[in-house]
């Protein structure tokens, strides 16, 4: 570990790291998997859909960041190649020979609530590790991705 600006105890940054590195994988394996979607994605509501597909990656690009360099300012390393997110991450793979709109919006909805489910899990840490900060941080994640999940949800129902 390297010298932090933060008051927490060394093991504490360690742990939280940690999670956040988790986090950072599963974000980047989604963040792909989001632009495999807007590429691909064929039918109806394509119009409406692959703007809000582009929308979600471009806004998980910036939590990415602010994923990994919160790792950093900790006094860890961030870990993000592609090799290491395939091993890393605890996303199911995308279905890439997908076109039909709809299974777009049920396979992302999927991603989005695993990648919320490890989000969490990280927050918990945090939280164990009194690490207000981190827990802000991913609280904001979680607030706007449940919105994203909510949106493709609505998409598939009524
Ligand atoms: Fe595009």
């Amino acid at each position: 570990m390297y010298r932090s600006p933060s008051t927490l105890p060394e093991g504490s940054r360690g742990r939280v790291a940690e999670a956040l590195n988790a986090r950072l994988a599963d974000g980047l394996d989604l963040h792909s998997q989001i632009k495999v979607a807007h590429w691909n994605i064929k039918g109806p509501q394509f119009a409406a859909l692959h703007p809000l597909f582009e929308t979600f990656a471009v806004s998980l690009a910036t939590h990415n960041d602010e994923v990994a360099e919160r790792a950093v300012t900790l006094g860890a390393k961030a870990f993000g190649t592609v090799r290491h997110v395939a091993k890393a991450s605890q996303l199911p793979e995308y279905e890439q020979e997908v076109t039909r709109d709809m299974d777009h919006v049920r396979l992302l909805a999927d991603r989005i609530e695993a990648y919320l489910k490890g989000l969490r899990e990280s927050r918990a840490v945090a939280e164990k590790e009194t690490d207000q900060d981190t827990v802000d941080l991913l609280t904001g994640i979680i607030v706007e991705f449940e919105k994203h999940a909510w949106f493709l949800r609505a998409s598939l129902e009524g």
